[in-house]
């Protein structure tokens, strides 16, 4: 196993286990990253495998809210989509058998990194800033990503989230990986952490 000092070195591992923070309870499955990195379609896949629901926090604040992400932020803010988050977190980490999808900024904050590590594994989909914009450059929902300078926003946004993104449990490097590898990677990930001793 490579032992890299930074997560943007990381770039060539496939996988790479970070850490377990002791004995926990690991009964759902968390999927955190940035956006485009392939939370939701890799997290539907691993559901269906693990025969486990699915949770994509973006679509059930927006099935909740009767409005999309995009317009929770032009009418209410960022600070109140962040408190929906936030809230949802705590639900959701009382479930059992779940895949979380989670949006790209709900695990940049340490109290809902802390819970969602209480009952879940949690897997960080890591891409570059560069093919993250190649992945989100034709897509227009995200409303962070309106800005003039795009790739610059990722970039800043991306270093800014870096440190908690790497407290994530396991990194899997989707950079020329196929989404089947990637599902493959998480699958193992997951049932590595389940058959340890609690
Ligand atoms: C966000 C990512 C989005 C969505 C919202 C904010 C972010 O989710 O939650 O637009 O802060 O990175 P995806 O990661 O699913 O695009």
């Amino acid at each position: 196993m490579l032992m890299l000092p930074r997560l943007l070195s990381m770039e060539f591992c496939f996988c790479y286990k970070w850490r377990m923070n002791g004995p926990r309870q690991i009964q759902n499955l968390a999927l955190i990253g940035f956006m485009g990195t392939g939370k939701s379609c890799v997290g539907r896949m691993v559901a269906s495998q693990l025969h486990f629901d699915f949770i994509d926090t973006d679509e059930l604040i927006e099935a909740r809210a009767g409005k999309s992400v995009g317009e929770i932020f032009a009418q209410d803010g960022e600070t109140a989509f962040r408190k929906i988050e936030g809230d949802l977190v705590a639900e959701l980490s009382r479930r059992q058998g779940t895949v979380f999808s989670t949006g790209g900024g709900l695990a940049a904050n340490a109290e809902n990194l802390k819970t969602l590590k209480e009952t879940a594994l949690v897997v960080c989909l890591w891409a570059t800033s560069e093919t993250i914009w190649e992945r989100v450059r034709h897509q227009t929902h995200r409303p962070l990503l309106r800005d003039a300078d795009p790739l610059a926003k990722i970039q800043r946004l991306l270093a800014e989230r870096e440190p908690y993104y790497r407290q994530a449990d396991v990194l899997v490097n989707t950079e020329m990986r196929s989404t089947k590898e990637v599902v493959q990677q998480v699958l193992h990930q997951f049932r590595l952490a389940q058959s340890r001793p609690s």
